[in-house]
């Protein structure tokens, strides 16, 4: 309950939470909840490839509507790919099932980067703000839309290493040993994804994330030169429109440098227990966690003892949002998620 009583519509909580407002309980969603758990998304992809369903408005609604008929989270998170934005940038992708983005030609001299376009998101990728302008009029007051994309760190790893791998060594030779190459491609990254999230907002994103997912591969020196300062011209380019989330994981080592980037929150992972990432990163942010996605595939009991866990470290501090520090696994049993959302819901604030 909020001061006078009434409960919240789940875009209003969610939007309170991201402001340090008060709740009448905590928003809850969950990274990755728009895809393989479920079977009618499996069912969907059965008839149409990812891509496709990701460049249909129609259809990324209707795969981002999913999680919210079933298990009734706060957050609706577009389906979409951080990789979406480099189709306007030139560059030639694809996602393959079970392994994640190959690029055609990767990205890795002077001229490859010199190559890439700088594009307005309405000319690069229009079907993505096609889609959340629908999703945001689909979903009325029931959750805030949350838009996102992928930061120009991890954008590089995909870029100059050509696909998935452990370490992108070839990412971080560039980092390391090219730093005119490097600010070169960092620059067109941050200036297109800055543009794109703009561009998600002016069409009804109440709340934008930033993807850093392979930042843990980074050193706190390296990212306060080489990294930092692009995420941060993101987050200062959105000041005042939508509130902003960080997310990374396996990042302990980066907290601090992450906090002075400035976002409205950081997403943590499991790896710190809630509240002492929160004294690291420090009152005056927000946080988003920090289940362990793996503990959902564990009975309930356990999955009921973790969550709240996490929710006595929160302590009822205003600006906590209930997530997992990273996406679900695509065999998370759904119903554990609808019953985890109801027991986040029943807590209180
Ligand atoms: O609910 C949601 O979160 C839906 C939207 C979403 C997807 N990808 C859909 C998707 C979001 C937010 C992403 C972000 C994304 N994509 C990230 C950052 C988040 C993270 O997990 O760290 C990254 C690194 C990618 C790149 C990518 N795209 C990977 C690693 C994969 C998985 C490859 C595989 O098959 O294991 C993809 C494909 C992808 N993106 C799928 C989904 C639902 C699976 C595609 C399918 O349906 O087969």
């Amino acid at each position: 309950m909020t001061n006078n009583g009434e409960t919240m519509a789940g875009r209003e909580r969610l939007l309170a939470a991201a402001g340090r407002k008060p709740v009448d309980t905590t928003p809850v969603w969950f990274m990755r909840q728009a895809g393989r758990c479920l079977p009618e998304y499996r069912a969907l992809r059965e008839k149409h490839p990812f891509l496709e369903v990701a460049r249909t408005p129609e259809l990324a609604v209707e795969a981002t509507m999913m999680p919210i008929d079933r298990l009734g989270v706060d957050g609706a998170v577009l389906f979409a790919d951080i990789m979406l934005p480099l189709d306007g940038m030139g560059v030639d992708f694809e996602i393959r099932p079970g392994v994640g983005p190959v690029i055609a030609n990767p990205i890795r001299t002077a001229e490859d980067i010199e190559r890439l376009r700088v594009v307005d998101p309405e000319e690069g990728t229009p079907y993505v703000l096609d889609a959340i302008a629908l999703l945001s009029r689909t979903l009325g007051d029931r959750a805030a839309t949350l838009g996102f994309a992928g930061a120009p760190f991890t954008l590089a790893c995909y870029l100059v290493d050509g696909r998935p791998t452990k370490e992108y060594p070839r990412t971080k030779a560039l980092m390391y040993g090219r730093p005119d190459l490097w600010d070169a491609l960092m620059t067109k990254l941050t200036e297109v994804t800055a543009r794109y999230l703009e561009g998600q907002v002016r069409n009804g994103a109440d709340v934008v994330q930033l993807f850093d997912s392979w930042l843990g591969l980074v050193d706190p020196v390296s990212y306060r030169e080489r990294v930092a300062p692009y995420t941060a011209a993101i987050f200062e380019r959105l000041r005042g429109l939508a509130p902003t989330i960080h997310f990374s994981t396996g990042t302990v080592q980066l907290l601090p440098e992450i906090a002075a980037t400035r976002p409205a929150m950081v997403s943590v992972d499991w790896r710190l227990p809630l509240d002492t990432a929160w004294d690291v990163i420090g009152p005056d942010l927000g946080i988003q966690g920090n289940l362990d996605p793996s503990m959902l595939m564990a009975p309930w009991k356990t999955v009921e003892s973790g969550a709240l866990d996490v929710l006595r470290r929160a302590g009822g501090r205003t600006g906590h949002i209930f997530n997992l520090g990273h996406g679900l696994h695509p065999d998370t049993d759904p119903d554990q998620l609808s019953r985890l959302v109801h027991l986040v819901h029943r807590q209180g604030p």
